[in-house]
């Protein structure tokens, strides 16, 4: 039923019971016990809410709300002009978190990402300003285009959830959650997140330009009036308690042994291929995990399959392996790659 490649397209009805959904929401918000149908009856609204503003992407929304469940941060690879920015302002405006962008420009200091003592003459004292990460959603814009010492300013924060300054550590929000966007065609004057930094992201989305429909749909939004910048039909559906909500009944999803097997001969599988020369680390297997068992519980199971697994390995484990020269010469690619070994591994029954 999930096939690997569509990712969140064959879960409809989004739309339709989105104001059931908002309602279900509103009941449940705040302090209301708040069960896991209600959760995800909320989180599953958000696909309606962002349907206002962008058309498709489906996939790549569903797999933002996986990283926030996994409190896991995101690549976004796409070509400029594919709604990578407005989509991500979309979601947090209808999830009610606080949402801030940089821009990584060459320039750019570590200080400028995490913030900085600065003097308070009032006090005669220096006081910490708060840099963009204190956020809940940080949109890093053209993260390779910034030198690897902010880059790794920025990817300490995502690991520890904290900055430190001075030796003090200051926590960050939570949640809080990193969407990176890569532009997949500009390698001139970029510098490439090294293989240990990838793997810090949960998943990486890649966000395809919309079909011939769907552009003349957008179209026809933009000439009926539409305008990306103002976002206030957005409603909030859900918010930082239904993510708690749903966090806790994602652990409480039933894991198969049988299944964490799968993900181990997946990962090993990556480790043995002829066409890598990297493959996907231990960490790569939990991530691979932690989003099959969000993706069962947003689907409405309290167990993991092994096709939850295969619906996940792509957007996991993509940007984990590394291709072989030789490989990447003869026209094979990441996916290409994780799809052979799909098919491969013989998946439990
Ligand atoms: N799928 C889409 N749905 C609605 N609008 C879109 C879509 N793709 C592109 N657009 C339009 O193009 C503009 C550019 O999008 P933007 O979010 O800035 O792209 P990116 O951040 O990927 O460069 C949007 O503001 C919107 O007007
Ligand atoms: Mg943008």
């Amino acid at each position: 039923m999930n096939h690997p490649v569509e990712l969140g397209k064959d879960e409809g009805g989004a739309g339709a019971g989105a104001a059931d959904a908002r309602r279900d929401a509103e009941d449940a918000r705040p302090g209301a016990g708040h069960d896991s149908d209600t959760a995800r009856a909320a989180l599953t609204a958000l696909r309606g809410e962002v349907a206002k503003t962008v058309v498709g992407q489906d996939s790549v929304v569903t797999g933002l709300v996986i990283a926030l469940l996994c409190r896991g941060h995101v690549l976004l690879e796409g070509v400029p002009g594919t709604a990578k920015t407005l989509l991500v302002k979309t979601l947090s405006r209808a999830l009610d978190l606080d949402f801030k962008r940089v821009q990584f420009t060459p320039d750019l200091m570590p200080g400028d990402v995490t913030g900085s003592l600065v003097y308070d003459n009032r006090t005669a004292e220096f006081e910490f300003r708060e840099g963009p990460v204190f956020t809940n959603l940080l949109l890093a814009d053209e993260i390779n285009r910034t030198p690897p010492k902010t880059q790794a300013s920025l990817l300490e924060a995502m690991e520890e959830r904290q900055v430190s300054v001075e030796g003090l550590p200051r926590p960050l929000p939570d949640p809080f959650v990193v969407c990176a966007t890569q532009n997949p065609i500009e390698y001139e004057g970029t510098y490439p997140l090294p293989e240990a930094q990838l793997d810090r992201f949960l998943v990486k989305l890649t966000v395809p330009v919309p079909s011939r429909d769907e552009e003349i749909s957008m179209l026809q939004r933009h000439a009926a009036g539409f305008d990306p910048r103002d976002l206030s039909e957005v409603r909030p559906v859900a918010g930082a308690a239904e993510l708690a909500a749903g966090r806790a009944a994602v652990r409480a999803v039933h894991l198969d042994p049988k299944v964490a097997a799968y993900v181990v001969d997946l990962c090993r599988a990556t480790r043995q291929s002829p066409s890598l020369q990297l493959g996907v680390s231990p960490r790569g297997a939990t991530a691979l995990l932690s989003t099959a068992r969000a993706w069962a519980w947003l689907s409405g199971r309290d167990y993991v399959t092994p096709d939850d697994v295969k619906a996940l390995a792509r957007p996991t484990l993509r940007h984990r392996v590394q291709l072989r020269p030789e490989a990447e010469l003869e026209g094979a690619t990441a996916d290409g790659v994780l799809e052979g070994i799909l098919a491969h591994v013989p998946a439990p029954r």
